[in-house]
């Protein structure tokens, strides 16, 4: 079965079952302070379940494009990938549990749907915990349909209770485990849970979604339930074409080919075939976050997708591939095997970007490596055999010098018996962050030395100009930088064009607009948990922690920031905003100048 039909199965199923097909959304979660990427088919549809927003229709099917880097190390083995299309449907306050268990053992076995064989299958559901009760209600469903007892596996909130997030709906759910059979076992002890290829989990055939959780032990109701199921469907086209891996179905193996099209496939060494598979996901991954509008960056989104194409790079130096028009071959493969379905990857800017982030990264990285290997070898001579350890202070230089990632340097230490100490690594890499710390306070010692009521009120004006760019332009623009002095604010943000005369002016008026208005500025306390949770805009997202004590400072329901401050009491403290220059500073960031003038 192509992938093709597996993707026309689900939707028609479901469709024939009354519910209304729904396009994929962007990868990027914009208006999402809990994520970065779309990390599931509800990830995008959230405020239905909360009750916030309506659903266009009470039972929903999509297939979503999907990105999760939590465990990028564990790609590169036969079925972790980055990038997946998830096949969803919902009953948003529609049906039940019960609907949800028929409905999908209808699908999973029936001739218009995927023909599994009963046998073969095994159900999970959660066993309960101090929070949540156990979801026997979901097994008698299962009984029902013929799941025999035996085939029912009840397990901890770390399986089956699903969250997409810290927060959100959430609730316990219910699995869908393939066996495919003795060959792929590990042993006498691989039973249904184990994760080593046998028994393959094809679909999470229904989170009841019950709750809104808002902390780890706190859990609300949600005003009702709703079904919310996801299969990936690279691992279905696993399963239903027959391959031992993901990567050898029709959805991969047209780019594996590519990439190893100058490599002798047949005495590539397991590590090799991992890279190989590291980069064929990294950069599919690549192609579907450029084609939606990420490019290359130090921060969020961009700094996930530079990662990969760092990543996917280093594994090309490894594997000695041959460069040449790789991005451009495989750009084909990718319009022949997606634009159907996703046709904003022909586009072939794509390719450029990817060409130009491999390049300025390939000499440092190559460098990087050099230097890597002398080293390797001088330590290799020095221990002589007395220690295999390789110091992580180097490491660490390596990598922050040159963008040698740690793995990198451990796989190639591997080669010379050595092994890189992890915990001085981690110690240099701590020491780092603090004399950068320092640094960045220093650099800001500019700032700091103008008296806090010099600068407030051009604060406060930033903290209102990037709520109304995002109000204006859409919820794409991000802060990127900032630098005040007593005269004029800068406020770097991204976006990809240039603003129009009218853009501008409908900004300074919305700004005008809230200064005229008077509004208090409040500055209140709070976790960055709870900032979040109530849609403070926070640049550096990842420097925090869930706990962390933060600053949020709120503007009416105009504008919520996470800020060390000082600002303004109330806006109309601020005179007449007027933007003077506005300009490029780099692909996809814009720059605005902006002073305030005194009212006449
Ligand atoms: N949202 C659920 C998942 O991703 C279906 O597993």
């Amino acid at each position: 079965m192509t992938s093709a039909e597996i993707r026309q199965r689900f939707i028609s199923f479901f469709v024939k079952n009354d519910h209304l097909e729904i396009p994929s959304a962007n990868l990027v979660a914009r208006d999402d302070p809990s994520l970065l990427l779309v990390n599931s088919g509800m990830a995008a549809i959230k405020p239905y379940f909360t009750g916030e927003e309506k659903p266009p229709h009470k039972r929903l099917v999509d297939i979503q494009k999907c990105v999760r880097t939590e465990d990028l190390e564990e790609v590169g083995d036969p079925h972790h990938h980055t990038f997946f299309e998830m096949l969803g449907s919902w009953s948003i306050g529609d049906y039940g549990k019960k609907l949800a268990v028929e409905l999908a053992w209808e699908l999973l076995t029936s001739d218009e749907g995927f023909n599994l064989e009963a046998p073969k299958l095994y159900v999970t559901i959660f066993a309960g915990n101090d929070y949540i009760p156990a979801d026997e209600e979901t097994a008698g469903y299962w009984r029902n349909v013929g799941v025999p007892d035996e085939h029912i596996l009840r397990l901890p909130a770390e399986d089956n209770l699903w969250v997409s997030g810290p927060t959100g709906p959430c609730g316990p759910c219910t699995e869908v485990i393939y066996d495919r059979g003795e060959k792929y076992s590990c042993g006498i002890d691989c039973n249904p849970t184990c994760n080593c290829g046998r028994f393959y989990e094809i679909w999470n055939a229904g989170v009841f979604m019950q709750y809104d959780r808002k902390s780890e032990t706190e859990f609300d109701k949600l005003p009702f339930l709703s079904v919310d199921t996801g299969a990936g469907l690279e691992r279905l086209a696993a399963v239903l074409q027959g391959k031992d891996s993901n990567y050898e179905t029709d959805l991969f193996a047209p780019l594996v080919t590519e990439i190893t099209s100058g490599l002798n496939v047949d005495s590539l060494t397991p590590r090799q075939k991992q890279s190989v598979r590291i980069v064929t996901d990294h950069l599919r991954a690549a192609f579907f976050l450029i084609a939606d509008g990420v490019t290359p960056s130090n921060k969020q989104e961009g700094y996930v997708l530079r990662r990969l194409i760092r990543r996917a790079v280093t594994h090309q130096v490894l594997l000695k591939i041959e460069h040449k028009d790789l991005y451009f071959r495989l750009f084909k493969q990718i319009i022949d095997i997606y634009s159907d379905f996703y046709p904003e990857v022909a586009n072939p800017g794509i390719v450029d970007i990817l060409k130009i982030e491999h390049q300025n990264f390939l000499k440092a990285l190559q460098r990087g490596l050099n230097v890597l290997n002398r080293e390797l070898s001088e330590v290799t001579q020095e221990n002589a055999g007395k220690t295999n350890i390789f110091p992580g202070e180097i490491a660490f230089e390596i990598e922050s010098t040159y963008g040698v990632p740690l793995e990198t340097q451990e796989e190639l230490a591997e080669n010379y018996g050595l092994e890189v100490d992890e915990k001085a690594y981690q110690k240099a890499y701590e020491e780092h962050q603090e004399l950068s710390r320092k640094g960045a306070a220093s650099k800001f010692g500019k700032v700091q030395e103008y008296a806090p009521e010099e600068i407030a009120p051009l604060h406060t004006a930033t903290h209102l100009l990037h709520a109304a760019l995002r109000e204006i332009l859409g919820v794409q623009v991000k802060q990127a930088g900032q630098s005040l002095t007593p005269e004029r604010l800068r406020f770097d943000f991204t976006f990809e064009r240039k603003l129009t005369r009218e853009e501008i002016e409908k900004v300074e008026s919305l700004v005008n607009g809230k200064i005229k208005a008077g509004l208090a500025v409040i500055k209140k306390e709070t976790t960055f948990h709870q900032a979040v949770k109530e849609g403070a805009l926070a640049l550096f997202r990842e420097k925090y922690k869930e706990v962390d004590k933060v600053t949020m400072y709120q503007i009416d329901s105009f504008s919520k920031e996470l800020c060390g401050g000082p600002h303004v009491e109330d806006t109309s403290e601020l005179g007449c905003f007027k933007i003077v220059k506005e300009e490029s500073v780099g692909k996809g960031i814009r720059r605005i100048k902006a002073v305030l003038e005194e009212n006449n």
